[in-house]
């Protein structure tokens, strides 16, 4: 019998990838404390149902920027997908996607015509690189730059140092073949050094004179940066922690989300990922302010039970059931963002 919890997909994937992926994947920065938190955090909080609402109907699409999609959980950018399955990328072609891929973005453009893909950029000290990189993506017809905010080195993550991780040789960032000089790619599959660690909130505007994509920008933590993202100009704000790869010691991305909302003031739209795992996770987010959610760890869970597509829509398939009956059971349905956003009052309400 397969999976019928997103968690199951997690016991396989630990069964049956190679450690080194497993460990590339599960990994956090240091303690791992801020990659558990983002989990734990969701433990704490607690709804108050309504009941005798009429739950028989339910409508859970929404609109990201103005496109409609099916139910509000998009996939996180996650790097070398191939580590779970050969087909790499091309099977996550749904939500956000990625410099470091090891998938090419016009194969992965062919693999997912008509569906909702926004580009992943880190800025490369090399910018003429990150240049023609956004402009390949808009020319491709992605729909959205996703600029991430919170790499300007990589986190300590202590089992892949332990593992010595790096790219399988067959393996090799496809989007930026030709792009560096020399052979070192020991820094995950690219040479040292080559992020940008001087990047400001200036080069938004850098990145708003290369593109007519919408902007938006992954990592944001705090009410100040929310503020200063606002007032760059950016059209969205993912609540990020890097699912915990990054700083650690720094807050759930559940419990953040809170003090962006209230920042931002509805002004542009507010996503959340990091520690999603089942329905009702989807439903606190949604309910304390967030538009959509992603995932990212799960998705590749999904990618290494299944081959290629089918694992993955496995897992968006489970989340989606499990979120319908949170929303049953929770006592509302939403025909929009706002009667859910009611719930936000409910959530708040206990938590006070
Ligand atoms: C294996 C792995 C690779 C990742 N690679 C990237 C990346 O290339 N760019 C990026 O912005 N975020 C990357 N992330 C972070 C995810 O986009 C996302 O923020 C995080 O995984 C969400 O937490 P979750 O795994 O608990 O859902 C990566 C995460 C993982 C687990």
């Amino acid at each position: 019998m397969g999976p019928r919890f997103a968690l199951n997909f997690e016991a396989y994937a630990k069964k049956y990838l190679p450690k080194i992926a497993w460990d590339f994947f599960a990994a956090g920065a240091d303690d791992c404390s801020t990659r558990d938190e983002n989990i734990l955090a969701y433990k704490r909080i607690r709804f108050r149902p309504r009941m005798l609402r009429d739950v028989s109907m339910m409508d859970i699409r929404t609109k990201l920027l103005g496109t409609e999609i099916s139910f509000p959980v998009g996939i996180a950018p996650t790097g070398f997908h191939q580590l779970a399955w050969p087909d790499g990328e091309k099977s996550t072609a749904r939500g956000t996607l990625l410099t470091y891929s090891t998938c090419t973005l016009e194969e992965i453009s062919a693999a997912a015509p008509g569906s909702l893909r926004w580009f992943q950029l880190y800025i490369h000290r090399n910018r003429a690189v990150s240049q023609q990189l956004v402009q390949r993506a808009e020319a491709l017809g992605f729909q959205g730059l996703v600029l991430t905010a919170d790499l300007p080195y990589t986190g300590k993550r202590r089992d892949d140092v332990r593992n010595g991780f790096r790219l399988p040789p067959h393996m090799k960032l496809k989007n930026l073949e030709g792009a560096f000089e020399g052979d070192d790619r020991s820094e995950y599959g690219l040479p040292p050094n080559s992020l940008d660690p001087s990047v400001t909130w200036n080069d938004i505007y850098w990145l708003r004179s290369l593109t007519h994509l919408p902007i938006i920008i992954k990592g944001i933590l705090t009410k100040e940066d929310a503020e200063l993202a606002v007032r760059h100009g950016v059209q969205g704000i993912i609540v990020s922690n890097h699912g915990g790869r990054q700083l650690d010691g720094g807050p759930a991305t559940i419990d953040a989300l809170v003090e962006v909302v209230e920042a931002v003031q509805g002004r542009v739209e507010v996503y959340l990922d990091g520690g999603i795992r089942k329905g009702s996770d989807v439903l606190k987010a949604l309910a304390l302010g967030a538009k959509c959610v992603f995932i990212g760890r799960p998705a590749l869970w999904g990618l290494a039970y299944k081959q290629g597509e089918e694992g993955l829509q496995e897992v968006l398939r489970i989340l989606q059931d499990e979120f319908r009956l949170s929303m049953a059971l929770a006592g509302k349905h939403f025909q929009n963002v706002e009667l859910l956003l009611g719930i936000a009052a409910y959530v708040f309400q206990y938590l006070i």
